[in-house]
C-alpha cells in the first residue's frame, strides 16, 4: 500500500510559522468555506465517518453535535496534545511541521459548535514546541485566522496555549480540563462529558490533534472524498507511530487498513541484524502485544479488536526474538504504576500488586496461584478502574498471557516450598 498525506500533506516542504506559506498550498480554505455554511460543518464531519485518533475512535461528527447543540453562553475548543503514551509521537510531528492545519481544524470546529476560545494543551515533555507554536499563533492572529473576525467571517476565535506539568493522567480528557482549570489533573465522574460540561462547567469539544487536523481536508474536499481513503468503517488515513527493533523507525501516514506486515516489512524494514520479531505491542503502552502470525491483521479499529490486537492511537512497538518480554511488561507496568493519579483503588494497589507479580516471574519464583491471581486481578482493573489508564493498563499482560504463555513459567518446585 502506497503512503498517502492528508494530515501530514506538506508538511516539512513549507515554514510551520508562516500562515502566507501555508495559504500557498491551499491552507486556511476549507476555514473560508466552513465560516459560508457553518451550519453544513457538522453534517459534512457526520458524512465523512471520520474517528477520534487520539485512541477511543469515537466519531468526530457526533461529539461535535453534542457540543453544538448544548446551549450555551460560553464554549471551548480544547486540542489535545498531550501525547504521553509511551511510543506515540504522531502529533508531535504534526505541531513541528504543520501547526497551522491544527488551528484550522480548531476554528473549523469552533465556527461549527459556536465556541470563541480554544486551548492547545500541550505535554511539558515538548518544550521545543511552545516557540514553535506560539510563532505560528502570534502569524495566524497577525493575518485574522484566528482572533477577532477570523477570515473577516465575523466570528471570534482564539486560541492559547497551555502546557502540562509532565502526567501521562492529563491526556485524559477529563483530567486535562482539571488541569486547565489550574486543579490537579484527575480524571472525574461521567457523565457529564466534556461536550455538555467540560472547561469551567461550560460545553467542551476536546479532540485530539491528528483528528482535528483533518478537518481541513473534509470540509474542503467533501466527505465522499474522504470516504474513498481507508475502510468502510474507518475512513480516512492513520498517522502511524513504529519503533522498537526495526530499521526504520518514525511516524508515517498510511490509509487506515494498511496491515500490521506491511508497515513492518515495507515501511519498517523489518528488524535490524536479520533478527526475528517475536511479537508486536499494538496500540500503544496499554496496546495488546501480539505474536508475528498475527501480522495480516489490517490497521483498522474493528479489525484490530476481532484480532486481538489494539489499534489505539495507531502505535507499533517491534520485539525482536533477543528481547525478554517479561523485561518489556515490568517496565511497562512501572510506568502504569508512576502515572497511576491514585484517585480509585483498583488502578492505585492494582498496578503494584502487577508490578509484583511480573517480577515472580522473572526471578522464577511464581507459583501457578500467581498466573491465576494476576488474571483475576488485570480482569478487576480492566472492569474496576475509573479512567482508561487503569482499565487499559493490564491489557499487555493479559495480552501476553494469552499469546505467549511460555514466557509465564510456574516454579512447581517452589509451589512445594523446595525452590
Ligand atoms: C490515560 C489516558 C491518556 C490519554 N492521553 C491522550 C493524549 O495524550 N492525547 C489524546 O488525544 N487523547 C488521549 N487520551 C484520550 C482522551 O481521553 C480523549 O478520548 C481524546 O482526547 C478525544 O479526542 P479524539 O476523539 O479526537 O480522539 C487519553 C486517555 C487516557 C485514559
Ligand atoms: S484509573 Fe488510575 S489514573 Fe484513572 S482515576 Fe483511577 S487511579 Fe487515577
Amino acid at each position: 500500500m502506497e503512503e498517502l498525506r492528508v494530515v501530514l500533506s506538506k508538511a516539512g516542504d513549507i515554514s510551520p510559522i508562516k500562515s502566507s506559506e501555508y495559504v500557498s498550498v491551499g491552507g486556511y480554505e476549507g476555514l473560508r468555506k466552513a465560516v459560508e455554511a457553518p451550519e453544513k460543518v457538522i453534517e459534512f464531519i457526520k458524512a465523512s465517518g471520520l474517528r477520534g485518533r487520539g485512541g477511543a475512535g469515537f466519531p468526530t461528527g457526533l461529539k461535535l453535535s453534542f457540543t453544538a447543540n448544548t446551549p450555551a453562553d460560553q464554549k471551548y475548543i480544547v486540542c489535545n496534545a498531550d501525547e504521553g503514551e509511551p511510543g506515540t509521537n504522531k502529533d508531535r510531528v504534526i505541531m513541528e511541521e504543520i501547526p497551522h492545519r491544527i488551528f484550522e481544524g480548531m476554528a473549523i470546529a469552533a465556527v461549527a459548535v459556536g465556541a470563541d476560545q480554544g486551548y492547545i494543551y500541550l505535554r511539558a515533555e515538548y518544550p521545543h514546541l511552545k516557540k514553535i507554536l506560539e510563532e505560528a499563533l502570534a502569524d495566524a492572529r497577525e493575518h485574522s485566522f484566528i482572533g477577532p473576525n477570523i477570515v473577516n467571517s465575523g466570528f471570534n476565535f482564539d486560541i492559547q496555549l497551555f502546557i502540562g506539568a509532565g502526567a501521562y493522567v492529563c491526556g485524559e480528557e477529563t483530567a486535562l480540563l482539571d488541569s486547565l482549570e489550574g486543579k490537579r489533573g484527575e480524571p472525574r465522574f461521567k457523565p457529564p462529558f466534556p461536550g455538555v460540561a467540560g472547561l469551567w462547567g461550560k460545553p467542551t469539544l476536546v479532540n485530539n490533534v491528528e483528528t482535528l487536523a483533518n478537518l481541513p481536508a473534509i470540509i474542503l474536499n467533501g466527505p465522499e472524498w474522504f470516504r474513498q481513503i481507508g475502510t468502510e468503517k474507518c475512513p480516512g488515513t492513520k498517522v502511524f507511530t513504529l519503533s522498537g527493533n526495526i530499521l526504520n523507525p518514525g511516524v508515517y501516514e498510511y490509509p487506515i487498513g494498511v496491515t500490521i506486515r506491511e508497515l513492518f516489512e515495507d515501511v519498517g524494514g523489518c528488524c535490524p541484524n536479520g533478527k526475528k520479531l517475536y511479537a508486536v505491542q499494538t496500540g500503544g503502552a496499554s496496546g495488546n502485544i501480539i505474536p508475528p502470525s498475527l501480522l495480516d491483521t489490517p490497521m483498522d479499529i474493528e479489525r484490530c479488536s476481532e484480532n486481538g490486537a489494539t489499534f489505539g492511537a495507531g502505535d507499533l512497538m517491534f520485539i525482536d526474538e533477543d528481547r525478554c518480554l517479561l523485561d518489556v511488561l515490568e517496565n511497562l507496568i512501572e510506568f502504569f504504576e508512576h502515572e497511576s493519579c491514585g484517585k480509585c483503588t483498583p488502578c492505585r494497589t492494582g498496578n503494584p500488586q502487577l508490578l509484583a507479580l511480573i517480577r515472580k516471574f522473572k526471578n522464577g519464583t511464581a507459583k501457578q496461584s500467581d498466573l491465576e491471581l494476576m488474571l483475576e486481578l488485570g480482569n478487576v482493573m480492566v472492569g474496576g478502574c475509573l479512567c482508561g489508564l487503569g482499565q487499559a493498563a493490564p491489557n499487555p499482560i493479559l495480552s501476553a498471557v494469552r499469546f505467549f504463555p511460555e514466557v509465564f513459567k510456574v516454579n512447581n518446585n517452589y509451589e512445594r516450598g523446595a525452590s
